[in-house]
């Protein structure tokens, strides 16, 4: 369970940003040792962290946006503010670290406002602001089910 950040937007983007880096520390990559690092932001104002858990069956490895999501999602979160991502080699997020295509998607099923933002984090530099249609053009989301 996160905590709640009852701030303006540029505090909160900047205290998702430092969450995001703390959480690389807990990326189990004993295969790749690339950390990730994720914090997300719900609608309510709770913050979930995600790491990418990786697994000795490759396949059965999930990144750190998936993670946060799902560890949302599954404590009944259905709408989100934004989503704080940041990784690198060995834990040192030197440069921006750029989602996915699958966490894009998963990401596109719940940003229906098209508010919903994706910060991208390095330790030195400034934080970098996307929106999924950006990220994720011509996308394929839960309006295209319907008839
Ligand atoms: N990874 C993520 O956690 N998120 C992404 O969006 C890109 C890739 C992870 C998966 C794997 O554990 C490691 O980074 C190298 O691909």
């Amino acid at each position: 369970m996160g905590k709640t950040m009852g701030k303006d937007w540029e505090e909160t983007k900047q205290e998702l940003a430092k969450t995001a880096l703390k959480s690389m520390g807990n990326a189990y990559v004993p295969y790749s040792h690339f950390h990730v690092g994720a914090a997300l932001l719900t609608e309510d104002g709770t913050v979930y962290t995600g790491v990418n858990i990786e697994n000795s069956s490759y396949p059965a490895a999930i990144c750190a946006e998936r993670t946060a999501i799902f560890k949302a999602v599954s404590e009944g979160h259905r709408k989100f503010q934004a989503i704080a991502v940041c990784g690198g080699l060995n834990g040192k997020a030197g440069d921006y670290c750029t989602p996915c295509g699958m966490c894009r998607q998963v990401m596109r099923e719940f940003c229906e406002s098209g508010d919903f933002k994706i910060l991208l984090v390095k330790e030195d530099g400034p934080v970098k602001e996307y929106t999924i249609g950006e990220l994720l053009p011509l996308s394929f989301g839960p309006e295209s089910l319907e008839g």
